[in-house]
């Protein structure tokens, strides 16, 4: 696994951001990126206000959210996606707060980034339904150490393996919920908990490549902790040796009509259906 995470490293020149803001209890990671500015009272500024707050309004019916305005150099594009665990409430309310949140932290950039642990947004003037993305990662690690490093490695390789595969082929809603969270007993008789998140638009090979990147920066970064997460802007990973999700996927209520959105390609799945 070493060598294939030295591969990516070098191959991906990836530029890490590390910064843990202790404000918000439910706060991870949130990145501004300053190369490009908008200024007060433009129009940018105009479309960035009208593009998010029409964002918390258009689910896709499985916690996913897209919605662009305005035109050339004023197109302000934004996208969110909930954890698929999580309760509709929830998913609403991490996104209303993420919004109010990075606006604060990244007052005057084009592009931004917030990562809670219940859901993601990002806003920005270029493409964001694209992958790969730009290769900054976040990830935080439990700070104590396996005593079984070989055999605890031997066990969430493979409920990774089981997880990412089930996840890049589609969750139980069809292929657009890439979701899968399991168990798997790892050294002595504890358990390992895992859970793994596509953003909907990757494609399975996508899926499959970018969890499989983040297993990868496992071993660059703290190989044999009890437990941690990795975040690209495209796909999540976390495991613990406790439980910490919901058994059920919570799919979120299909939305209102919003006239400026198309209806998703799929058919919304019935609320509140149920998957353990
Ligand atoms: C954008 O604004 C930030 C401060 O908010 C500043 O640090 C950065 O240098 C600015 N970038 C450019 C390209 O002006
Ligand atoms: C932005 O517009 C408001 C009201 O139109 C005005 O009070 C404020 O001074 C303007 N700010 C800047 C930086 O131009
Ligand atoms: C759009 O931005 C590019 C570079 O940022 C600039 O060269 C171009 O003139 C801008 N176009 C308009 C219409 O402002
Ligand atoms: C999130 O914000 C929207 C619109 O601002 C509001 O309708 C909704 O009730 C809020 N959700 C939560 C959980 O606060
Ligand atoms: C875990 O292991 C690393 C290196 O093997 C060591 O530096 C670190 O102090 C250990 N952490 C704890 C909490 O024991
Ligand atoms: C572990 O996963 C199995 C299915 O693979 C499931 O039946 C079981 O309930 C899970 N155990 C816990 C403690 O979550
Ligand atoms: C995002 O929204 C645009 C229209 O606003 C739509 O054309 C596109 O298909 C959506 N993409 C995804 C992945 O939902």
């Amino acid at each position: 696994m070493s060598i294939l995470a030295l591969f990516w490293f070098l191959l991906t020149y990836i530029y890490v951001v590390n910064t843990i803001i202790l404000a918000q209890a439910n706060f991870v990671f949130n990145r501004c990126d300053n190369t490009e500015n908008y200024t007060r009272n433009s129009t940018y500024e105009r479309n960035l206000d009208a593009t998010l707050s029409a964002l918390p309004t258009t689910n896709s019916g499985l916690g996913f959210f897209n919605f662009s305005t305005g035109e050339g150099n004023n197109t302000v594009n934004s996208i969110a996606l909930c954890r698929g665990d999580v309760n509709p409430d929830a998913c609403s309310s991490c996104l209303n707060d993420s919004i109010v949140n990075l606006r604060k932290l990244c007052p005057n950039q084009k592009e931004a980034l917030a990562y809670y642990d219940y859901c993601l947004l990002q806003h920005s003037n270029t493409n964001l339904l694209v992958y790969p993305q730009k290769r900054d990662y976040f990830f935080q690690f439990n700070p104590q150490n396996t005593t079984d490093i070989d055999r605890f490695n031997g066990a969430l390789g493979a409920l990774m393996d089981e997880l990412r595969g089930a996840a890049a082929a589609g969750g139980p809603l069809g292929p657009l919920l890439k979701f899968a969270s399991g168990n798997r007993t790892g050294p002595g008789l504890t358990r390992i908990y895992g859970l793994v998140q596509c953003s909907p638009y990757l494609t399975e090979q996508q899926c499959s490549e970018c969890l499989e990147e983040e297993v990868s920066l496992i071993g660059i970064n703290d190989n044999g902790k009890i437990g941690g997460k990795i975040v690209l802007p495209t796909c999540y990973f976390r495991f613990q040796m406790y439980p910490f999700f919901n058994k059920s996927i919570r799919v979120a209520t299909p939305p209102p009509p919003f006239p400026q959105t198309t209806p998703p390609t799929t058919p919304p799945p019935p609320p509140g259906m149920l998957y353990s």
